[in-house]
């Protein structure tokens, strides 16, 4: 391993005024996504909807890094270009999510945990070789009543510890991603209660781990409250209050955030992001790895069809350019609405 190569890659990762693109739905979820917008899911379809937004010229403004699924990473473009080309040619770093996922916890049937460590180490270096130079693993932790437990708590950051070491190992920067849900009905200061403790657990495991800090990514959750709380935040709670979250919790030495969007709109997204960020001061680069709310309206726009691959393609830029400004701090409603 050398530290170095990871270092820069993670930094890499975060260029001020880009971020991630989270293209790694697994084919259950890449279908739900393509029912809702009436579009058959097979091999070509979900291979033509992800060539497009990799062949839109903002890529390479906006985006520092894509993570790719395990069908798309061997998968090549229509015009026999592999995909990992096309995402490495417009300046961004191919990624791999290599969990693969989730099943409930024995002893806490309630709650989950997520698989994929056993093949890993030998999983690791064919990905590397295709061109894969960072990887994600998600962990999920879920807020109820009596949940979460700290054996979730213990097993998940353990495992997000053990992989991190693994992906180091073989010269692949980590994405850290213990994903504390926005399901429930909790309140912001529930979720801020819980994160910390998710935080804390697993900045303790990566250290036992023995994994350089310099060499990964934390991907979490804002603060925020469930999507079914009465009680909502504002932008600028949201902001302060996982500022000062991160700030308790995650070491200097780590390079970068990028965060998850996790259900939240794709504006809120882009509002959260930039407030954060006007915030100032900060000891990491704070900037997103968003799914959902960088895909939801290029879907919508593009249908399935041929004819609006360009109108897809306008979507996705849109939404990148909106949070490479906000990865920046330098998003406005105004420009949201005028660009629109
Ligand atoms: P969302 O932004 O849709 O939450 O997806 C990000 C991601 O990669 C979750 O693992």
């Amino acid at each position: 391993m050398s530290i170095a190569d990871l270092e820069k890659i993670a930094h890499q990762m975060v260029t001020p005024g880009k971020g991630i693109l989270a293209a790694d739905e697994s084919s259950g979820t890449i279908k739900k996504r393509f029912d809702a917008i009436g579009v058959e899911s097979t091999e070509n379809s979900r291979r033509d909807y992800r060539e497009f937004m990799f062949r839109t010229p903002a890529m390479r403004e906006f985006i520092s890094g894509v993570i790719l699924y395990d069908e798309t990473i061997w998968q090549d473009a229509a015009d026999g270009t592999p995909l990992v080309k096309l995402i490495a040619d417009a300046g961004a770093v191919p990624g791999i999510k290599v969990d693969e996922g989730t099943e409930p916890l024995p002893g806490s049937p309630k709650e989950l945990i997520t698989k994929g460590l056993d093949r890993l180490s030998t999983r690791l270096p064919k990905y590397h070789e295709r061109g894969a130079r960072f990887a994600k693993w998600r962990a999920v932790i879920d807020i109820a009543p009596g949940i979460p437990s700290y054996n979730a708590l213990h097993a998940n950051t353990h495992a997000l510890a053990r992989y991190a070491a693994l992906c180091q190992q073989a010269n692949i920067v980590p994405i850290v991603e213990p994903e504390v849900l926005m399901d429930g009905d909790h309140d912001i200061d529930t979720c801020y209660k819980v994160t910390e403790w998710v935080l804390k657990e697993t900045f303790q495991e990566l250290y036992y781990a023995n994994v350089k800090l310099e060499g990964m990514i934390l991907k979490p959750n804002m603060a925020i409250a469930g999507k079914k709380s009465a009680k909502r935040a504002s932008v600028q709670e949201v902001a302060e209050k996982t500022v000062k979250l991160l700030k308790e919790c995650v070491p200097s030495a780590v390079p970068g955030v990028a965060f998850l969007s996790g259900g939240q709109s794709d504006e809120e997204a882009t509002a959260h992001l930039d407030a954060m960020n006007k915030i100032g001061n900060l000891p990491w680069k704070l900037t997103f790895s968003y799914g959902r709310a960088l895909q939801a309206a290029p879907q919508k726009a593009w249908s399935g069809k041929k004819e609006n691959v360009k109108a897809g393609q306008a979507a996705f830029a849109h939404r990148a350019r909106m949070n490479g400004l906000a990865a920046v701090g330098k998003w406005s409603q105004t420009l949201e609405k005028d660009a629109a």
